[in-house]
This record gives C-alpha cells, structure tokens and sequence, in this order.
C-alpha cells in the first residue's frame, strides 16, 4: 500500500521576535499601510497566534485565514478561540499542507503572506502523486487568489530566501507584480489593478 501520511510539520514555533519577526513585523506593516476592512490568508500560524489575535484586536476589521500544518500550533488555535469568541469571529486557523492547496476550497484575499515559502516543501511534495505543487506552482495558486492590487508579502530573514527571491523575479515578470516597499525583514510585491 503507498503512504498516505500528510506532509505535516511535527514541530511547533513559539513567538521568537529574535530569530523570526515576520509576524511581528507584518502587524506592523498593516498599521503602517492603514490596512483595514480586509482578507489576509497567512502562512504559518505558530503557537502564538499574533497575526490572528492582533487583526482581531486592533479595530482594522481585517479578517484572517491561517495554515498551520503543526498539530500542536493547531490545538492551540482550538485553545484561543474557545475562551475568545470575539477572536474567532475574525479570525480562522486550519490545519493542513499548504502544499495540498484545492484552489476551489480559498476565496480571494486582500492580501496574502508567504512567509515559509520553500521552507518546508518535502522531496516528494511536488509528485503527481501527492500534491503537484512546488513553491512556484504555489505561488502562481496564491496570486490568482489574490485580488488585483492586493498585496502578497515574502519573508526576507527566510532561510529559504535564496530560493524564494530567484522565484519571486521570475513570478514578477510573469504576473506583473511590482516590488514596493520593503518593510523590516518583509518584502512586498503588489499585483497590477486590473
Ligand atoms: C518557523 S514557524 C513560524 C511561525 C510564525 N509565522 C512565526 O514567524 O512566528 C513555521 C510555520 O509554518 C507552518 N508550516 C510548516 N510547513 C507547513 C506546510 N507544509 N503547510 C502549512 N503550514 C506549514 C508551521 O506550522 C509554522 O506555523
């Protein structure tokens, strides 16, 4: 029989500002660009939550939609959400393989971070048997999930950053996506108006 297991990622990360301030960085960018009233999906939840918890407490109405493929970073999740439905309201994590992305079950965000790009991608992750996906298929996935202007941001402090920059030049010229701004340790693309 061949294996069925999910890719997951038996680990679990908490807040490190030190090490990977991403997230920090990326609550940061919202206030600093006076994003609001919209739809962030967000790579990598962590046990700490802060994108969800942040976009729910900051009065922004932004709503947020997170993978995590980490068990325990999702038990957490249940943890957060059953003492603060206020949290829950706008704020919803799932479990899952980024990798196994079914573009039918995603509506299309706001913006959109992909901040362990190339990180965690398994050697047998792009076969036909598994998902399909490599990182630059997952990237094409997402852009189409992303509004025209949105935004899709990168995480510049990645040990994947190598890979993740040559992917990203190549998925600019290709989608049109403009670099802007870099804020902190992100980098920011946004996708043309229409
Ligand atoms: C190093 S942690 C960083 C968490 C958080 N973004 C931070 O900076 O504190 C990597 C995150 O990626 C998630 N992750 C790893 N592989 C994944 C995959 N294949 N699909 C979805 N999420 C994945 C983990 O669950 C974890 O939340």
């Amino acid at each position: 029989m061949s294996d069925t297991k999910m890719n997951l990622w038996d680990a679990k990360w908490d807040l490190d500002p030190a090490q990977c301030p991403c997230d920090i960085h990326f609550n940061e960018w919202i206030e600093a660009n006076g994003i609001a009233g919209k739809t962030i999906y967000h790579f990598g939840t962590g046990t700490h939550h802060i994108v969800g918890i942040a976009q729910a407490q900051n009065g922004r109405r932004n709503a947020v939609f997170a993978i995590t493929a980490s068990k325990i970073e999702y038990e957490t999740y249940i943890d957060l959400v059953s003492e603060d439905h206020h949290v829950a309201k706008s704020y919803v994590a799932y479990f899952g393989d980024i990798y196994l992305t079914d573009p039918r079950m995603l509506p299309v965000f706001d913006v959109v971070t992909l901040f362990h790009a190339n990180e965690y991608i398994h050697d047998d992750t792009p076969s036909a048997e598994y998902s399909g996906l490599d990182d630059a298929k997952l990237l094409d996935l997402m852009t189409a999930k992303t509004k025209a202007g949105g935004y899709v941001l990168f995480y510049k402090g990645s040990f994947a950053f190598d890979k993740t920059g040559a992917m990203t030049a190549a998925w600019a010229k290709a989608s049109g996506a403009t670099r802007v701004a870099d804020f902190k340790s992100l980098m920011v693309y946004r996708l043309p108006s229409s």
